[in-house]
């Protein structure tokens, strides 16, 4: 029988859109499920919306909407987001959906029926954002131990699950299962929580109502984190007669260190409770910063995974992000470390050896692949890479699995520049040397088709191999096949044409969100003063004048508009743009124009409006 392997992602609140954070995890689920059908096993590849509780319930009165309407909006974001980014998973869960909300009332009835969850009363703090109770012992300062925020005060009637019944039954399975959280320190944290004592855990409100209600007390929603954390059993109908995918449990659960605790301690803790076995592991990743800050939306740093895609191409963004930090710690996100790593390894080290190999198979053996099995010492070598390549997959290292294949990449690069085919007139010697490059190519692309399926299937179809990936399908020796050159396969990044090239990719741009458009601070203005900048055939220094206030704006309309014909006039201007220096004169502000080829004309306003009025 074929070993099976289930592995997930958390599933994502649906008050916020789609970020780097969240694609990150789903693109290290995707490929560890890529890789584990590639080998052969049974694979189920579950993610999924977070889509109860109160802060959804917030997020959508703020949005002037429903909870659901908010729901229906923001998933259509992730389920395209993973489209894009060509996410395998094999089920989507939405909590919102019937065949989860049976399993969670199921289980609160059986914990409630067998005394494991009892009536009582919470008091205590709240962090919202969090969606997480603390106690006065763990927030002394009433903010949140997580991320910082002010908690709220509660006090309600609440059910209880008997977490603290539990403690030494999860002390028990650490002890048995030495591998259940990856990496080992933070084993170590949660085996310490657990041994410092566990209280009963809230698991019901009454002060909102967006949630499961609890099944013979309608007054009480679930607790949203234990409705979410269900979600990996009720997606697979787990323990029901006829269900095709019950036999996947248990899961791997993929999450961030930020939920390790509701993974490691109250999930194994509810499904012993549950008469269920624990998940196979957990595997906790770190946090990405964005250009060295904590991304939030104020700082206006949060990383778009769309706009990477545009900018980078999906394949480059997911190598990126599985080979720039060590799975499991901390990283910080910037274009400048992109570029650098796809100019390095991507375009230098991986694009150049295709080009290579394939140009010098076109030269000198007509496009095929010679006809001869190879040099022993690329095999060995590939098997090897192979192997350890295996090894670090298994301990979720992506970044280890990646350096052994590049390492293979540079030992195939060394090895053709090392035979100099380009001046070897022994034929056999040359044939060799291509050959050996071709398999290695070949053997490459397999290696790689779990990180970067597209340049994976390009390589492989480019050397004529038309089979599905699948290590059963792969062949080393491919004499006799033909070798298409093909397009490059990676552009290097030029710092210098940096903004050219940004323009060149913004037909790709998403769509903004209306928070964004409120960013901007859009006023009229009217001209008061007009004159050329030296030495500049373009900028124009203007002064304006806002209500109460002056200010100076250049501007690039020199070609179109004389100084003289500029006073006067009432235009619209961004009044919060950060000051910049042109030409030594600092600009506050920038003015609004239409462009046609080479005709700008400058936006005004067609009735009489005070200077300084906003724009909406
Ligand atoms: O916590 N760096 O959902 P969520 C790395 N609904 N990963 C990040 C990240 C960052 N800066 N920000 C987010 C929830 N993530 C619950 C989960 S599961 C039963 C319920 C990733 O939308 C990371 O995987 O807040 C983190 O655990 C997850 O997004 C949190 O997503
Ligand atoms: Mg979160």
């Amino acid at each position: 029988m074929k070993e099976s392997f289930y592995i997930t992602t958390p599933i994502y609140y649906v008050n916020d859109i789609p970020h780097i954070g969240h694609a990150y995890t789903t693109i290290a689920a995707d490929t560890m499920a890529r890789y584990k059908r590639m080998s052969g096993c049974d694979t189920f590849f579950l993610t999924g919306t977070d889509e109860h509780g109160q802060k959804i319930e917030r997020a959508a009165k703020a949005h002037e909407t429903s909870p659901i309407e908010l729901a229906d909006k923001v998933v259509i974001r992730f389920k395209n987001l993973w489209k894009r980014l060509d996410i395998t998973n094999d089920d989507f869960i939405r909590t919102t959906e019937p065949r989860h909300l049976k399993f969670v009332q199921l289980l609160f009835n059986k914990l409630y029926e067998q005394g494991d969850i009892y009536l009582g009363n919470y008091e205590g703090w709240y962090c919202t954002p969090c969606e997480s109770f603390f106690t006065e012992t763990e927030a002394p300062d009433k903010s949140c131990p997580q991320c910082g925020r002010t908690l709220e005060k509660l006090k309600e009637e609440s059910y209880f699950f008997r977490l603290s019944r539990y403690q030494n039954k999860l002390l028990e399975f650490y002890k048995s299962h030495p591998n259940f959280v990856i990496p080992n320190t933070r084993f170590n944290e949660v085996k310490s929580f657990v041994t410092r004592g566990l209280q009963d855990l809230s698991v019901s409100r009454t002060s909102f109502s967006w949630g499961i209600p609890v099944p013979f007390d309608d007054k009480h929603v679930i607790y949203v984190w234990f409705d979410a954390l269900i979600n990996y059993i009720s997606a697979i109908n787990y323990g029901c007669k006829n269900s095709e995918t019950s036999r996947y449990w248990p899961a791997v659960h993929i999450v961030g260190k930020d939920i390790l605790q509701f993974h490691a301690v109250y999930w194994p803790a509810m499904l012993i409770a549950g008469g269920i076995e624990p998940p196979k592991q957990v595997v906790a990743h770190g946090w990405w910063t964005s250009e060295g800050k904590k991304m939030s939306k104020s700082l206006g740093n949060v990383v778009d995974p769309n706009s990477m895609i545009s900018q980078f191409g999906r394949d480059s963004f997911r190598y990126f992000l599985l080979r720039d930090v060590p799975f499991g710690q901390d990283g910080d996100f910037s274009i400048k470390a992109i570029k650098n790593r796809i100019n390095s390894d991507l375009a230098n080290d991986l694009g150049n050896l295709f080009n290579r190999v394939a140009t010098l198979i076109k030269k000198n053996s007509s496009g095929l692949i010679p006809d001869v099995s190879g040099l022993p010492e690329a095999e060995e070598n590939f098997e090897k890479m192979h192997k350890s390549a295996a090894e670090s997959m298994e301990k979720f290292d992506f970044l280890n699995a990646l350096k052994s294949i590049w390492n293979y990449i540079s030992w195939t690069n060394k090895f053709i520049t090392d035979a100099k085919p380009w001046a070897l007139t022994d034929k056999n010697k040359l044939d060799v040397t291509l050959a050996s490059a071709a398999y290695a190519l070949h053997a490459i692309a397999y290696e790689l088709a779990p990180f970067m399926p597209d340049t994976a299937e390009v390589i492989k179809r480019r050397l004529s191999d038309n089979s599905e990936f699948k290590w059963d399908n792969f062949k080393w020796d491919i004499r006799g096949s033909k070798v298409e050159k093909g397009e490059i396969l990676f552009r290097r990044y030029d710092f210098k044409k940096d903004v050219k090239e940004n323009k060149d990719h913004e037909k790709e741009k998403s769509h903004i969100s209306i928070d964004d458009v409120m960013k901007l601070e859009l006023k009229t203005a009217e001209i008061v003063s007009a004159k050329r900048v030296e030495k500049s055939e373009k900028l124009i220094k203007l002064e304006v004048s806002l209500k109460d206030e002056k200010r100076t704006i250049v501007a690039g309309i020199g070609k179109s508009y004389n100084p003289e014909e500029l006073i006067g006039k009432k235009i619209i201007i961004v009044a919060n743009l950060a000051p910049r220096q042109l030409l030594g004169i600092q600009s506050n502000g920038m003015l609004l124009a239409a462009s046609n080829k080479d005709t700008l004309s400058l936006l005004s306003v067609d009735k009489d409006i005070d200077s300084g009025s906003p724009i909406h």
